[in-house]
């Protein structure tokens, strides 16, 4: 598994026809859960919710044991619980529906908003609860999610984070860093709109990046 992770694989990087599958059984669950009401329902959709917890914290522990060195880098879990949950922002609904099929596109049309329910973007979101992992451990962590100003980073450095981690302010600006070296005050250009997350199917990129500038 160590040598697969290595060559820069992820346990989480499924196929495009897993996750239309797993869109599919969810939309149906969903649909279900929401249109009828029978004896057992609350028990079917705890069941449901389940059969995706239990894979994503199998595969998170799976993750600690293969790659227990330091620094550990503290990220949101699986996109299989709330796919918004370690992005934040506006829905990428729209885009999201048409790099599906057809079928799972109109499923994702009608019932988006349940499987990705919008949360609004914060300014390192997840800080509060990585302050939570810093108090308690002594090894190395990385503070992730949301990361788009250089004071965050001075902040997180000076609360004890020895690194920080910036997955879009760099997708929309690949030497952001360069300015955040020079600037004080530099802030990122990524606007937070998700649009960059349904192009993982097709060569990942940020969409206000014209073709030509593209990293
Ligand atoms: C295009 C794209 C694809 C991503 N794919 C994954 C993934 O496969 N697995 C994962 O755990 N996180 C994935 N992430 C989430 C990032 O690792 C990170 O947690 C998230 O974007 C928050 O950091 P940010 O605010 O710096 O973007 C992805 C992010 C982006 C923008
Ligand atoms: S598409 Fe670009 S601007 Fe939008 S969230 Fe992704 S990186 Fe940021």
């Amino acid at each position: 598994m160590q040598e697969w992770l290595a060559q820069g694989a992820s346990p989480l990087d499924l196929t495009r026809e897993t996750h239309s599958a797993l869109a599919a059984i969810g939309l149906l669950a969903a649909y279900v859960i929401t249109r009828h009401r029978f004896v057992g329902r609350r028990a079917f959709e705890f069941l449901t919710m389940v059969s995706f917890a239990i894979p994503g914290t199998v595969i998170g522990v799976s993750y600690i044991v293969a790659l227990h060195v330091a620094p550990l880098e503290l990220t949101g879990g699986s996109s299989l619980l709330n796919g918004m949950y370690y992005f934040r922002g506006d829905v990428p609904l729209r885009e999201f529906a048409a790099a599906q099929g057809t079928i799972v596109g109109l499923g994702v049309r009608a019932f988006g908003r349940r499987i990705l329910p919008e949360l609004p973007f914060e300014e390192a979101f997840f800080l509060p609860f990585a302050r939570q992992f810093r108090r308690e451990l002594d090894m190395p962590l990385i503070l992730l999610g949301g990361i788009n100003e250089r004071a965050t980073i001075d902040g997180a450095l000076a609360e004890g984070f020895e690194f920080v981690a910036m997955a879009r302010a760099l997708l929309r600006e690949p030497d952001l860093v360069n300015r955040m070296a020079t600037s004080a005050n530099a802030m990122g250009l990524c606007v937070h709109c998700n649009k960059c997350m349904p192009t993982i199917y097709r060569g990942t990129h940020c969409v206000l990046v014209p073709e030509g500038e593209r990293a």
